[in-house]
């Protein structure tokens, strides 16, 4: 296809981060793009790479990272800077190359790059290459990040004081224990500041949000870049794309899901990066025995500290729950969350968590852990009341939250407000639906560059 200069369509280079929330939503974009006529190149890092094989018409870009594991760097904000700074030369040789390659074919490039890359941004502004921000959060965490920003700046606070429940003042329905990296040590996030105010201004910003969900937040997105925003989520609803995998997914938990009623189960998931102490899963698992509910427990590998899995349980708590209870590792949470059985969500909020709950209208217990959950887990329960935050972690309080969301009639309405949200959701990405149609501005936006 060609643009109205003459030109053949631009080839889009998306660079993803090496996180599962991020590398997912960015394939579901790039299949999205692909789907309306792009070529496709994926920029990734070598640890945590995408497969290939699940995308053979897309182009893969290997950037030397020199690390061999997420954790790497004992910090997250080392972790950034080192992924920033060892990326960026293989980035900029990609690029050059691919720049000659495609001036012989009359063809540009546009740069998405994630906002945790914000290398690719620099490098793409420097060889005069238009260069796209994508956000895999929600839009709500935007505000709620600069309100950080703006009270660290007033010295309003303190950092120790994070739990404390008084509202933010101007910063509605925020409280300061709702605010981004309120649990990180100071230093992680005084760093983490310092490499994003260094990014660029983008020639405009993609969010995987919807905007008769978040309006307000996307509407501040807009007074602050002060370029075109598109607001194209739910991906994984836009365009069918295989999961990224970097675990097996164990599928024989849909079949013991097909054996149990309709909305008796709780799913219960932390996704992809947080861990938990072997306290905290012993209050969950006693929880869970005590609730009498039926529940499917997906426990990832590495996610317990000091254990390999879950071998501490004890053994009277797997005799109590064996005939309604199942422990998996990973599981095809998208397809779970579909299932007839599945009555409730027991999840950190992780925004790719929430949208794919939201669009299959499924209400949630939230125990948020750090970055933009809180802000997802308050709107969620305090905005949108379709869940319940988790205040005490603690097996009386966790088995009353089971009770509430599963079984009382307050649940029931959450599910009745969740369901509602899945119709908006459907609507949204129908043809003429708000994400449709902004989908269809970048797709303006992208080949007019
Ligand atoms: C991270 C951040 O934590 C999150 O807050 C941010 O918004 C995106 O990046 P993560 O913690 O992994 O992501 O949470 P989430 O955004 O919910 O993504 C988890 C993904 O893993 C979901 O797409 C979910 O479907 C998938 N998943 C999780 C599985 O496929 N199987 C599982 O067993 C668990």
């Amino acid at each position: 296809m060609k643009n109205q200069g003459g030109r053949r369509w631009p080839l889009v280079v998306l660079t993803s981060s090496p996180f599962h929330g991020h590398m997912t939503p960015t394939l579901q974009l790039a299949k999205a793009l692909h789907a309306k006529g792009f070529s496709i190149a994926i920029a990734h890092s070598k640890v945590n790479p995408p497969d290939p094989s699940n995308h053979p018409s897309f182009m893969f870009l290997p950037l030397s990272d020199n690390l061999s594991a997420i954790d790497d760097s004992g910090s997250f904000s080392n972790f950034i800077h080192t992924l920033n700074k060892n990326c960026k030369p293989s980035f900029q040789e990609h690029l050059t190359r691919l720049i000659s390659e495609q001036n012989e074919e009359n063809r540009s490039i546009v740069v998405i790059y994630d906002f945790i890359m914000s290398f690719a941004g620099s490098v793409s502004v420097d060889l005069n290459l238009a260069a796209i921000v994508f956000r895999t959060c929600s839009a709500a965490y935007f505000p709620a990040f600069l309100a950080r920003l703006q009270l660290r700046q007033e010295g309003r606070f303190l950092e120790q004081d994070y739990a404390i429940q008084e509202m933010v003042p101007n910063f509605h329905p925020l409280r300061y224990k709702d605010l981004p990296f309120s649990k990180s040590p100071i230093e992680d996030w005084q760093q983490l500041v310092a490499i994003f105010s260094k990014q660029i201004r983008p020639s405009a910003v993609i969010w995987n949000t919807i905007k008769s969900l978040e309006d307000e937040s996307l509407t501040r997105i807009q007074e602050h870049y002060q370029v075109p925003v598109f607001a194209v989520g739910p991906l994984h609803k836009i365009t069918p794309t295989p999961p990224t995998n970097f675990l097996q997914e164990d599928i024989t938990c849909i079949s013991w899901l097909d054996k149990q009623p309709p909305k008796s189960v709780i799913y219960i998931s932390f996704g992809s990066l947080v861990t938990l102490d072997k306290k905290m899963l012993t209050e969950i698992a006693w929880s869970l025995a005590k609730s009498n509910q039926r529940f499917l427990w997906a426990v990832r590998p590495g996610s317990v500290c000091d254990s390999e899995w879950m071998e501490f349980l004890p053994e009277d708590f797997i005799e109590e729950t064996k005939e309604r209870g199942l422990i998996v590792k990973w599981v095809p949470q998208r397809e779970l969350l579909s299932h007839f059985a599945v009555g409730g969500f027991w999840s950190h909020c992780g925004w790719n968590s929430i949208l794919e709950s939201i669009s299959e209208g499924v209400p949630l217990i939230c125990q948020p852990a750090n970055v933009d959950q809180m802000v997802n887990a308050r709107y969620v329960s305090f905005v949108w009341k379709i869940g319940i935050e988790l205040e005490r972690f603690e097996r009386g309080e966790m088995e009353s939250l089971i009770r509430r969301v599963m079984v009382d009639e307050e649940g029931e309405e959450m599910r009745v407000r969740a369901i509602g949200m899945k119709e908006m959701v459907k609507e949204a990405v129908e043809n003429g639906g708000v994400s449709h149609d902004s989908l269809e501005g970048l797709v303006g936006f992208i080949s007019s560059c």
